[in-house]
């Protein structure tokens, strides 16, 4: 559970789902209903974090092994959630993050692989109780995922269009996360909820709100007003 009044939602999946899309209609969805939201997304968000992004997202670590990049994945996490979620949750806000800590163990730990237990110890140490109230796992084959990635990154025709380091790798692979990815909302159906992504995106849109709806509903009012009709 997270801390705080707020609401605590993250975003996983592999490449091409849609994240990014699908977390800016939501926030927009909700800051017109009236709510506090921030978006944020993994690795990076706070100062710390995104010193890191470029170290892991470029290849930089990758001779260092998997546990220097597993162990720098959770420096990261630990800073994002100390700086940024933590207290954004503390005041009410929703907190809407691309990838969390499901990541490390899907990327790092059953793709990676990483034992459970050090990918376990990191992610306690890196959330250190922060965890997600819901977690929307866009699904969609592999091969349509990366289709619709790649597609975007020739798009964009930019420095920024060359593959980071974990989208330049086989099929396989991705199909294994997106089953590791589906495994863990199995054991975890109380956190997470598996959203069809290979759907438009407003129908996507439309599962997501409805996922969110509940929590939203359940959640603690932030501040009661003072004297609301007080003599
Ligand atoms: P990015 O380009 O930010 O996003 P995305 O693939 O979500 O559109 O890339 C982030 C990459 O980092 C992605 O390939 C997954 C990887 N990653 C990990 O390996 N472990 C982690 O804990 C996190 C948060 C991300």
């Amino acid at each position: 559970m997270s801390t705080g009044a707020g609401l605590f939602v993250s975003f996983e999946g592999g490449e091409g789902a849609g994240k990014s899309t699908q977390i800016r209609r939501l926030a927009d969805h909700l800051r017109r209903t009236g709510l506090d939201v921030i978006t944020t997304r993994e690795p990076g968000g706070s100062a710390g974090a995104e010193a890191l992004r470029h170290v892991l997202l470029s290849g930089a670590a990758e001779p260092f092994g998997i546990r220097m990049e597993a162990l720098l994945f959770a420096a990261a996490r630990n800073d994002h959630v100390e700086t940024v979620i933590r207290p954004a949750l503390a005041k009410g806000f929703v907190v809407l993050c691309d990838r969390f800590m499901d990541s490390s163990r899907v990327y790092q730990g059953v793709t990676g692989n990483l034992e459970v237990e050090f990918i376990d110890a990191l992610e306690r140490i890196a959330v250190n109780g922060v965890v997600p109230d819901l977690t929307l796992v866009l699904d969609l084959p592999a091969a349509a995922g990366l289709e619709r990635a790649r597609g975007r990154l020739a798009a964009e025709a930019s420095g920024e269009a060359a593959p980071d380091r974990f989208e330049r790798e086989e099929l396989d692979t991705h199909e294994k996360r997106r089953q590791a990815f589906l495994d863990i909302a199995a054991a975890d159906p109380k956190r997470c909820r598996v959203i069809d992504a290979d759907r438009t995106v407003g129908e996507i849109a439309e599962s997501i709100a409805e996922a969110v709806q509940p929590l939203l509903a359940r959640r603690k009012p932030v501040s009661q007003p003072e004297s609301v009709g007080a003599e």
